[in-house]
């Protein structure tokens, strides 16, 4: 067993934190679930804002990234657990990280399954990043879940650099919606899927944009429920009667991170700039 394991399984214990990390802002879509579903818990969330946007790198530089992240959470947090909120480094990385750590891992990947599943006019759409939309892990989820469903998968550029400045509704987030989510409009789908966690904050845009027909679908409470059966099933919640407390980084603009997390997630977020 590498030696990282060895020190992961040596001191486990319930009141360890949990680590939570995503290129930038989009992840604390999911931590918001997290902090709610599970409110004895105590996080550390980690945006890579250095290396934001994620969307446009390869297989190899994800892995790379995501190994960096994980040790850094093993090393400086001690952590019990990792949730992975961000869609492009699961596509990407996740069969990497569960060869290499031996902690339960989570990760977020599109809710196709769940559009499939109630999609009437047979027809669902998913936007993501450029390396989510053509990654084997995508494109399984949909070989799996769609047999007789149309597909329309949509690679975005730049729709998560709007939300890292903290714009959900602004003229340059209303043309990339324009430019992306005009054949979804026109289709028969019925189902759109948010398959990056960034996205989840335009949710409301988005859904003014498509119109009451097109169901607009995130699977961040399902990541949390996830988390909790897990953490139940390995024995492993933490029963501590405070309330759980969060730590942020951010290994690019802490201050800038700060700002736009507070927005986001309107409670104050005093993030620290770490260099892993
Ligand atoms: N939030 C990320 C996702 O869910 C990635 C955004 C990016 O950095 O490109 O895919």
């Amino acid at each position: 067993m590498p030696n990282i394991n060895k020190k992961i399984k040596k001191n486990r214990k319930n009141n360890q934190v949990i680590g939570v990390f995503d290129s930038g802002v989009g992840g604390l879509s999911v931590l918001r679930e997290l902090q709610h579903l599970l409110p004895r818990e105590n996080f550390v969330f980690l945006a890579d804002q250095k290396y934001v946007p994620y969307g446009e790198k390869t297989k190899k530089e994800l892995i790379k990234l995501a190994y960096k992240i994980t040790d850094y959470f093993v090393n400086y947090h001690n952590i019990k657990m990792m949730v992975v909120a961000c869609n492009t480094s699961t596509c990407n990385s996740i069969g990497e990280l569960r060869k290499k750590y031996s902690f339960l891992i989570v990760g977020t990947v599109p809710a196709i399954k769940l559009a499939a599943e109630n999609s009437k006019s047979a027809t669902v759409a998913i936007i993501s990043t450029p390396s989510t939309s053509k990654s084997q892990v995508l494109k399984k989820l949909i070989k799996d879940n769609c047999q007789n469903i149309n597909v329309l998968n949509i690679s975005c550029k730049n729709l998560e650099n709007v939300v890292e400045k903290g714009k959900l509704n602004n003229a340059e987030v209303k043309r990339l919606l324009l430019k992306y989510l005009t054949e979804v409009k026109d289709s028969n789908t019925d189902q759109l899927v948010l398959g990056c966690t960034h996205y989840v904050f335009l949710k409301k845009t988005i859904e003014n944009f498509l119109g009451p027909r097109i169901r607009v679908i995130d699977g961040n409470k399902g990541i949390a429920k996830q988390t909790k059966s897990l953490l139940l099933a390995h024995l492993m919640k933490n029963n501590q009667r405070a309330k759980g407390k969060t730590l942020y980084f951010s290994t690019g603009n802490s201050v800038k991170f700060s700002k736009v997390a507070s927005k986001l997630l309107k409670i104050k977020v005093r993030a620290k700039k770490v260099a892993i």
